[in-house]
C-alpha cells in the first residue's frame, strides 16, 4: 500500500498518478475487508481532530466512522467548540492540535486558511472541503467509477453546474489519472481560470482532454460517466434567486443523459435536490450511483489516512 508519510492532502494536484490510482486501489482492498468483517487496525491508538466550520453529512460521518474501524479515534469540532472562532489564530489552533493528534481534518470557507493550517500543522492535514476544492469527494467518485467500468483511462466525465469546489476537483483528478473531463457551466460561473490551466497542464502527460463549454448537450456527448452539483453551494445562500435563473438549463434530467453513452453512470456528491441540478427519474434511476459513491467516501478516506498516518 502507498505511503504519504509527512504530506498533507490538501489537493490532488500535489499527488501523483500512481499515488492516487494507489489510494484507489488500496481503498478496494480495505472496503473488501470491512465487508468480509476483517479487523484492519491500520491506525490503532491514533486520533483525527476534525474541525467543521460548514454543515455536513457524509463526511463527518465517513471519516469518524473511518477512524474507528481503523482502530482509531475521531473528535468533532464544530464552528462553535473551538477558540477559533473567538478569534484563536489558525496558525496557534494548528500548533496547539498538532501537539494532541496524528491528524487534522478540516472542512472551511477559504482555501487559504486550510494552506495556514497545514503550514503550521506537524501532523497531516486533510482537506474536508473548502470553497475551491473538495479532494477526497473526487478520491470517492474515481473510485466508484473505477469500479463501474473496471478502467479510467481514456473515459469521459461530464460535469454539467457550478463550476467552484467540485468542478475544480473533478478536473484535476481527471486530468492526473487520463479520464476527459467536460466542464458545461452557465456564463458567469464557470471553473476559475487558473485551475484549469493547471489541470491542462496535468493533462499533458496523461493525454486527457479538459475543456469548460456553456453547453450541457456537448459536455454530456458521448459521456461514460455524468455529474453534477447544487446550483448553491455552502456560502452562497444570498445568491440563491438569481443561480435557480442562471442554472435552469443545466439540469441533469433523461433528456441530457440521453447524450451520454448509454452505459453511462450518473454521479452526485450529494446532498441533491431533485428537480433543480438533477430530476428524480435520474437520480433515483438505473444508471445512478449515488449511494455507492457516498459509501466509497469511507473507504478511499480510510485508505488516504493510513498513507498519511500510519507508523
Ligand atoms: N459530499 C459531501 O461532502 O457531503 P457532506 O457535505 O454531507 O459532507
Ligand atoms: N459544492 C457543494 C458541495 C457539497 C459537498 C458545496 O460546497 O456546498
Amino acid at each position: 500500500s502507498v505511503s504519504l508519510k509527512g504530506k498533507h492532502f490538501l489537493t490532488l494536484a500535489d499527488f501523483t498518478k500512481d499515488e492516487i490510482m494507489q489510494i484507489i486501489l488500496d481503498a478496494i482492498k480495505l472496503k473488501d475487508m470491512q465487508k468480509k468483517g476483517e479487523t484492519h487496525h491500520y491506525l490503532k491508538g491514533k486520533t483525527l481532530a476534525m474541525i467543521f466550520e460548514k454543515l455536513s453529512t457524509r463526511t463527518r460521518v465517513s471519516f469518524e466512522v473511518g477512524m474507528f474501524q481503523l482502530g482509531g479515534h475521531a473528535l468533532f469540532l464544530g464552528k462553535d467548540d473551538l477558540q477559533m472562532g473567538r478569534g484563536e489564530t489558525v496558525e496557534d489552533t494548528a500548533k496547539v492540535l498538532s501537539r494532541f493528534v496524528d491528524g487534522i481534518m478540516i472542512r472551511a470557507y477559504s482555501h487559504e486558511s486550510v494552506e495556514q493550517l497545514a503550514n503550521n500543522s506537524s501532523v497531516p492535514v486533510i482537506n474536508g472541503l473548502t470553497d475551491d476544492y473538495h479532494p477526497c469527494q473526487v478520491l470517492a467518485d474515481l473510485m466508484t467509477l473505477y469500479e463501474a467500468k473496471g478502467s479510467l483511462e481514456g473515459k469521459k466525465l461530464a460535469y454539467v453546474g457550478d463550476g467552484n469546489n467540485m468542478a475544480h476537483s473533478l478536473m484535476i483528478g481527471c486530468a492526473k489519472l487520463g479520464v476527459n473531463c467536460s466542464i458545461a457551466a452557465p456564463k458567469g460561473y464557470e471553473p476559475k481560470q487558473a485551475i484549469v490551466k493547471k489541470a491542462q497542464e496535468f493533462a499533458n502527460d496523461t493525454g486527457a482532454v479538459i475543456e469548460v463549454t456553456n453547453d450541457p448537450k456537448a459536455a454530456a456527448n458521448g459521456a461514460d460517466a455524468v455529474y453534477t452539483d447544487v446550483w448553491t453551494s455552502m456560502g452562497w445562500e444570498a445568491e440563491q434567486k438569481e443561480r435557480l435563473k442562471a442554472f435552469i438549463d443545466f439540469q441533469v434530467n433523461s433528456g441530457l443523459m440521453a447524450e451520454a453513452d448509454p452505459k453511462a453512470v450518473f454521479l452526485h456528491c450529494l446532498p441533491a435536490h431533485r428537480g433543480e441540478e438533477v430530476s428524480s427519474d435520474v437520480i433515483d434511476g438505473p444508471q445512478s450511483l449515488v449511494f455507492e459513491e457516498a459509501e466509497n467516501r469511507l473507504h478511499v478516506q480510510k485508505a488516504l489516512m493510513v498513507a498519511l498516518m500510519a507508523d
